[in-house]
């Protein structure tokens, strides 16, 4: 594992923008080691995969700032900070020359680049797959690849865009074993998902977002157990529809979050 962590890291006012609408508005949160998994879950649209994007370093913010720790600069974060995305992209190669060349990338000596990529093969039940073309693969066995890709450079950091979206239970339950396992390891996860169950088997702590603003932030099992936020507890009985928010909040105008939001933990966040 890269020995120097990444974390914590602070998001500080962060804001973004997409078709002339705000997408990310005013984040202001951090990250540590500890708690271990870190569960972010919000309706369709709320910029979930944004801000996993954003944190990773593959989009700029417009406003605000991410500071990491350690001096970390832009090469030092590529090594110890991964991602697999909701739609994994792949080179036009094998799968085992996919996790060598992602090896490669993050510094790792020719010699041992081919036994970690066969280790991260067969963690991931890819090993019979090795010598396939990667995009050939079905969309759950490029999403494995995508997380085997991810774990073989043993990050500090994985951020995971609904690892487990296109699996079937199998698999699901084998990927959330790896989550599991690279926690043990001392990885940091922050994923997004929209299996509240599955939210409630991983997660140390749940992040709830809601267009662009993250409205409550707690330790998962007081999350599930008694949300503080309105639209949190409309989320969670599966009643906040997107198209009908007005109804269920009539006095909630749809471009102010904030009228609706409950309560305020100690990090500002509502
Ligand atoms: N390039 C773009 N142009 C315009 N709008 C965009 C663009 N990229 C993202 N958005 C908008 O930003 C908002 C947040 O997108 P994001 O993908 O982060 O949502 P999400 O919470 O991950 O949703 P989902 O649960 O469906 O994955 C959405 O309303 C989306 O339509
Ligand atoms: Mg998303």
């Amino acid at each position: 594992m890269n020995n120097v962590s990444p974390l914590p890291f602070h998001l500080k006012g962060v804001t973004l923008s997409r078709g002339g609408k705000q997408v990310l508005k005013d984040i202001t949160t951090s990250f540590a080691a500890d708690p271990p998994k870190t569960v972010i879950i919000g309706p369709n649209g709320a910029g979930k995969s944004l801000l996993l994007q954003l944190c990773h370093g593959l989009i700029p913010a417009d406003h605000g700032v991410i500071e990491w720790s350690n001096n970390h600069d832009r090469d030092a974060l590529s090594k110890s900070q991964a991602m697999v995305f909701q739609r994994p992209v792949l080179f036009r190669r094998s799968v085992i020359a996919n996790v060598i060349l992602a090896l490669k990338i993050a510094g790792f000596s020719k010699s041992e680049r081919r036994d970690r990529a066969n280790l991260a093969l067969k963690k991931t039940g890819l090993n019979r797959h090795a010598a396939t073309p990667a995009r050939s693969l079905s969309f759950g066995e490029q999403q494995r690849l995508a997380l085997a890709r991810a774990l073989a450079v043993e990050p500090r950091v994985l951020f995971l865009d609904e690892p487990t979206a296109s699996l079937d239970p199998a698999a699901a339950h084998l990927v959330e074993g790896l989550i599991e396992e690279a926690t043990t390891d001392g990885v940091k996860i922050i994923m997004t998902c929209h299996d509240l169950n599955q939210a409630r088997r991983l997660a140390d702590e749940i992040i709830f977002m809601h267009r662009g603003r993250i409205k409550e932030r707690a330790n998962a099992d007081r999350f599930f157990a008694s949300p503080q936020n309105d639209l949190a507890q409309a989320f969670i009985r599966g009643e906040l529809l997107w198209w009908r928010r007005q109804s269920i909040f009539n006095d909630v105008r749809d471009d102010d979050d904030r009228v609706a939001c409950g309560t305020r933990n100690n990090r500002g966040e509502c």
